[in-house]
């Protein structure tokens, strides 16, 4: 099918994890994957091309160093030979000086030509893996990549699949667009709509519910500072949506542990009544790795994404969009999400 080539905005936790990630799986399968073949493409198909980060420890690297550089703290799986993509300085238009927890050590100097450097490096896609909450970066990353010619994915919380203007923007020059959010693999929303989407099958009235995270990675710092409201808001309607009545539900990340290191660990309340009347209580504490959890629905997302730009599709990409994100333009179930989003790639579902 030829190779996917892969343009990476934020070289942080995430990207060190796909980059591992793709290494890893570069021979075939393994335990972990949702999909080793998608649409014809294999893991060993990802290209990295081009990459840009904005902080002094990790600008100017190798991408095989700068994924290792700090304040990643996604754990090392997979030693990454050099790939010849040095780093680039990205812009920084959400900057903020103070007193931000923000780990960035801002680099210096004159930012990159994003869309130049995408069509020199021919790059087919942009991913966009930059902090949380960095809206205007989110959304220059996005113009400079439909000025170059490239499909986007967007796993951040910014709001740019269901940018309204951005997203007819990709539909005329007949761009692909995914996103908004990602939905990690075994991700607390993920989760959480399967325990309901069950227990609502079994007959059972969920009365309320609450899912809560404590996080040590960069990212629970912007959640806690700047996407507290947004990420609460998008979790909450992704999760919502799990069963079709409306019930008290609070979803959405706590707090900032330094110690957890890239640990995650979600908690999850569940308050609920089955036959005669009978009620019942679920507590749940789920551990992850933060950065790994991103890997596999970044390979099947960038996949899909390149399966839609060889059929010239433009604007979201729906069975994308709903397999891999949690606030997609348009919502579907988990399992009817999976079940598009195979039938989009060709594969049997
Ligand atoms: N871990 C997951 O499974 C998951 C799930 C859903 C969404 N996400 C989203 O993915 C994104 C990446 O998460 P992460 O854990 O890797 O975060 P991270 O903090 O580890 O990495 C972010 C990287 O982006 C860089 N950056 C910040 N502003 C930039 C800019 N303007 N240009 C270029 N680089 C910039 C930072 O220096 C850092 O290297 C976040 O927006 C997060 O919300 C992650």
């Amino acid at each position: 099918m030829g190779e996917i080539r892969v343009a990476l905005a934020g070289v942080g936790n995430c990207c060190s994890a796909l980059v591992q990630g793709v290494e890893y799986y570069r021979k075939g399968g393994g335990l972990g994957l949702l999909h080793p073949t998608l649409g014809g493409y294999r893991i060993g198909d990802l290209r990295f091309v081009v990459a840009f980060d904005v902080d002094h420890n990790k600008v100017g690297l190798d991408l095989s160093e700068a994924i290792l550089a700090e304040s990643n703290k996604a754990p090392a799986f997979r030693e990454v030979g050099r790939t010849g993509v040095k780093v680039q300085l990205g812009p920084s238009p959400d900057k903020v000086e103070g007193d931000s927890m923000s780990q960035i050590k801002w680099a210096q100097g004159e930012p990159a030509d994003i869309s130049k450097a995408l069509k020199e490096a021919k790059a087919d896609m942009l991913v966009n893996l930059i902090s949380g909450g960095s809206d205007k970066a989110s959304r220059l990353y996005a113009e400079e990549a439909l000025k170059a010619g490239c499909g986007f994915l967007n796993a951040t919380p910014s709001g740019i699949a269901n940018d309204l203007s951005l997203s007819a923007g990709y539909r005329r020059a007949g761009l692909p667009l995914a996103g908004d959010d990602l939905l990690s693999q075994v991700g607390a929303t993920a989760v959480h709509i399967g325990l309901l989407e069950f227990l609502h099958s079994r007959g059972v009235h969920v009365d309320e519910s609450y899912q809560l995270d404590v996080g040590g990675g960069s990212e629970s710092i912007n959640t806690l500072e700047k996407t507290r409201d947004s990420k609460r808001l998008i979790k909450t309607e992704a999760v919502k949506s799990s069963v079709p009545y409306d019930f008290p539900l609070v979803s959405g990340s706590a707090d900032f542990v330094d110690f957890l290191v890239n640990g995650r660990d979600s908690f999850f309340w569940i308050r609920g009544t089955y036959f005669g009347g009978a009620a019942f209580t679920m507590d749940v504490k789920l551990s992850t790795e933060d950065a790994p959890n991103a890997g596999a629905v970044l390979i099947d997302t960038i996949r899909g994404l390149k399966v839609a730009m060889d059929r010239g599709l433009g604007g979201p990409v729906e069975p994308v969009c709903a397999y891999g994100f949690k606030r997609p333009p348009k919502r579907r179930r988990i399992a009817e999400a999976y079940r598009l989003f195979r039938e989009f790639a060709g594969d049997q579902p």
